[in-house]
């Protein structure tokens, strides 16, 4: 059975909900899932700031790190992480920064990816948030799945969650990936 993982940064939790509810609709469609997060030193700071990030916050530290070996076992990686002045938080890039050695070996190459994200209010941002994700899987020279933009708008602290219609979204962004993880 072929493994996707997925890889989240997540504050105030609505990546979290994306992603835990991608891994249950992959899942449903009989693909192994992993779902790992960044380290992330402040989540603590925010959870006592932001009723938002303190809603989630036990759920996500329960979210085992990602590590550069977990990406090697996997043959779909997909990105999560939050738009931060329109590109991706520093937790997510400091990950990424740390797969270096896999850009040198070529371990990734042919890999297949996807990423999403969510931002508080402008799409603008967002897309290049998802930009930059795609910019390391191009380095990577991984094949990226032809989802389309998977982006939620959150609001003033990330308090609006995503929403049922979101989530029709989400589920057919789940069956492109579904799809093209069971080609030969
Ligand atoms: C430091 C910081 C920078 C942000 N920058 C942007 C931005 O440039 N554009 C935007 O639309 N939202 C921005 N936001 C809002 C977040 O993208 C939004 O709250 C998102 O839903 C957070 O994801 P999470 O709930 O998974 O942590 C920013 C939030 C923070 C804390």
């Amino acid at each position: 059975m072929k493994r996707c993982s997925i890889i989240i940064h997540s504050v105030t939790g609505n990546n979290y909900i994306i992603a835990t509810h991608l891994e249950a609709l992959l899942e449903e469609r009989g693909i192994e899932m992993r779902l790992y997060r960044t380290e992330d030193s402040d989540l603590h700071i925010s959870a006592n700031k932001y009723e938002s990030a303190n809603e989630y916050y036990e759920e996500i530290l329960n979210v085992p790190v990602a590590t550069v070996e977990k990406l090697e076992k996997s043959a779909m990686i997909v990105l999560g992480c939050p738009t931060y002045f329109a590109n991706v938080s520093a937790e997510m890039k400091t990950f990424l920064d740390s797969t270096v050695d896999l850009y040198a070996s070529g371990a990734l190459e042919g890999k297949q990816f996807a990423c999403f994200t969510s931002c508080g209010d402008s799409l603008q941002d967002a897309h290049m948030t998802l930009e930059a994700m795609r910019r390391w899987a191009i380095q990577m020279k991984m094949t990226e799945v032809p989802t389309g933009d998977l982006i939620h708008i959150s609001g003033e602290e990330g308090r609006i969650r995503p929403s049922l219609d979101f989530g029709k979204e989400l589920e057919a962004f789940a069956n492109k990936l579904a799809a093209a993880i069971e080609e030969p």
